[in-house]
């Protein structure tokens, strides 16, 4: 034998071997599981291009918010998905108290509680008309500073419905100065703030257009960050910070790892990732082809979003994850 005193391999030469020396672990708190519920439905409504997911009805979002709690998972992110009817070029199903978002948070902190850190998406998209997360000026584009305004009375419209955190998505400058301003001016200081901070236009957003029944012709690229760019997350992460962000999040999460890695090297706060619909897809997709193990896929997954940084995954998975590592 050669002499070769240094073995890497020894360290992997069995399963508790590899158990003993995993730098990164996967706990169901550390999962938050993204659900959407949708108006007028009696019964889930499955989204084609996210199999496994469905649009939720009032009733069958209680059960699953029920089950995932159950399961361990650290929080539950609600997406509301108003009738075709109700969307106008303001989103006001958003801030209507009776809106759908609104009336599933009180349901379900009714049902939970302070069991689970129940988490809303304050955003306009799925409320508006043309599909901005904005509302427009007259010349059609989103207007920064009017969208603010929105955002402000969305968020005290899901704080008054009993959300813990409020997830501002819409990548507006400003949302999170506006929106903690406004909360604490009425009386919702404990009401924190999880901040898309790096949030990235996609090309993986795609199954959730139709998830939420999006109606926009065009792309978000004035206000979500440019796929190219890496120090611009940090110039967002700074401003967040320094306008109250309680935790701070990247989307998407693989391929953003490098930016998920840069927020958490600097970040003081806790960095949460958004395994987006487009991630779920393509493993579900590959998966049922059989060309790739779907649950040894999920896992490495979440595991490497969590290894390059993320305390804190969103992740359809969720719920069946936590089930399996319990
Ligand atoms: C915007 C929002 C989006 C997602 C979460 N919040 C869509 C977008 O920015 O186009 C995407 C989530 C996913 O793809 O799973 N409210």
């Amino acid at each position: 034998m050669t002499p070769l005193p240094i073995r890497p391999r020894r360290l992997r030469s069995s399963a508790s071997m590899r158990r003993l020396v995993a730098q990164t672990s996967l706990e169901p708190r550390h999962l938050v599981l993204p659900m959407f519920v949708a108006d007028g439905r009696d019964e889930p409504h499955p989204i084609a291009s996210m199999p496994g997911v469905v649009q939720h009805s009032m009733d069958s979002l209680r059960a699953a918010a029920a089950e995932a709690v159950a399961a361990g998972v650290g929080g539950l992110m609600l997406f509301g998905v108003p009738t075709p009817e109700s969307k106008d070029d303001i989103g006001s199903a958003a801030d209507d108290s009776e809106g759908i978002l609104n009336r599933a948070l009180r349901a379900l902190r009714a049902d939970l509680g302070e069991d689970t850190v129940l988490m809303a998406d304050t955003c306009l998209d799925e409320f508006t008309d043309h599909g901005h997360c904005g509302v427009l000026d007259a010349g059609g584009r989103v207007d920064n500073d009017a969208t603010l305004a929105r955002y402000v009375s969305m968020a005290l419209a899901q704080a008054r419905a009993g959300a813990h955190l409020l997830g501002p998505s819409g990548m507006m400058d400003g949302q999170v100065g506006a929106i903690r301003e406004a909360l604490d001016a009425n009386g919702y200081s404990e009401v924190g703030i999880l901040a898309y901070t790096a949030k990235y236009a996609s090309a993986f957003y795609g199954p959730f257009r139709e998830a939420v029944g999006s109606t926009l012709s065009g792309d978000r690229r004035t206000y979500q960050q440019d796929p190219a760019n890496r120090d611009e997350a940090m110039r967002e992460l700074a401003h967040d910070l320094a306008e109250g962000a309680d935790i701070v999040m990247v989307k998407p999460a693989m391929s953003y790892l490098d930016i998920v890695r840069d927020v958490a090297q600097v970040a003081d706060v806790p960095v949460a990732a958004y395994q987006i619909s487009g991630e779920y897809s393509m493993i579900t997709a590959a998966a049922d082809r059989g060309w790739i193990d779907r649950d040894a896929a999920i896992v490495e997954s979440v595991t490497a979003i969590r290894r390059a940084g993320a305390s804190i995954v969103l992740t359809y998975w969720a719920t069946e994850l936590a089930d399996r590592l319990l």
